[in-house]
């Protein structure tokens, strides 16, 4: 910056000495002061804007029935028109329901099974109270799954590596029985995690 300001100090000099023609430097000086300013603000606006597009299209995937059915402050719910759990089932002190009511003595690691209409996942667990997204308007629900005294003590990183891997999420595509998958494909919606968090995990207010 400081040649820069120097050739403006020296255009104005030579002007003032009547020795170049004024108005052309000054405007060239002005265009190209344009572009810096511009540069430096541009991309930070542009980038808030990124950041919010893709927060809203993440939004509409952690907004739906397949995800919060689970991320529930009191027990799971079931169903595209989200009903109780039938039977009836607890968060447990592990999220893994009470003693003799374990999801695992229902829900398989390996895979849905489409006899019993009951649908399984490696880890298949309740999600900690802290991740419950009830009721959330979507500012709020990302400065939830943002902070890491609730989202499990991630990084914004760490969210997008777990978006791409976790065996409950990977479900949510291929739920088995009448179950609606999610509408994106799983890779365009990690894109649109990493997105989000590249360009400054912005949230709407
Ligand atoms: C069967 C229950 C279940 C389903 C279905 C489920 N989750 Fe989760 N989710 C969990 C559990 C359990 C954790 C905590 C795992 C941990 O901390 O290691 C979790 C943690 C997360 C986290 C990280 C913590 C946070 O709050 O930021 C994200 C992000 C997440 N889930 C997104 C999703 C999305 C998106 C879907 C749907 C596509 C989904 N989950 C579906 C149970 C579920
Ligand atoms: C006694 C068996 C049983 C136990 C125990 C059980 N579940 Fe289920 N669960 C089912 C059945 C059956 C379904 C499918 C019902 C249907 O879709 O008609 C289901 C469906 C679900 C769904 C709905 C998925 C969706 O989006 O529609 C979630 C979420 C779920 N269970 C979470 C849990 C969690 C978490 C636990 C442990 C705390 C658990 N379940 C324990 C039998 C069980």
């Amino acid at each position: 910056m400081a040649a820069f300001q120097a050739k403006i100090y020296e255009l104005f000099r030579s002007a003032a000495a009547g020795k170049s023609p004024f108005w052309i430097g000054a405007g060239v000086a002005g265009a190209a002061f344009a572009v810096a300013v511009l540069s430096i603000v541009l991309p930070r606006g542009g980038d808030r804007e990124a950041s919010l597009g893709a927060w809203d299209r993440v939004a509409s995937v952690l907004q739906h029935r397949r995800c919060l059915n689970c991320h529930q402050s009191n027990e799971p719910l079931q169903g595209d028109n989200p009903r109780r759990h039938t039977p009836r089932v607890v968060r447990g002190h592990d999220n893994q329901g009470a003693p003799g009511m374990r999801c695992s003595s229902c829900h398989g690691e390996q895979r849905n099974n489409e006899a019993s209409r009951v649908p399984g996942a490696a880890h298949w667990k309740f999600a900690p109270r802290s991740m419950s997204w009830a009721g959330l308007s979507a500012g709020a629900l990302c400065r939830t799954i943002k902070d890491p005294a609730k989202n499990g003590g991630r990084s914004p990183r760490a969210l997008v590596k777990h978006v791409e891997d976790d065996s409950l999420i990977h479900w949510a595509w291929a739920p088995g029985g009448e179950r609606k998958p999610i509408p994106i494909p799983h890779y365009v919606f990690v894109e649109f995690v990493d997105e989000w968090v590249r360009t400054g995990a912005h949230c709407p207010d």
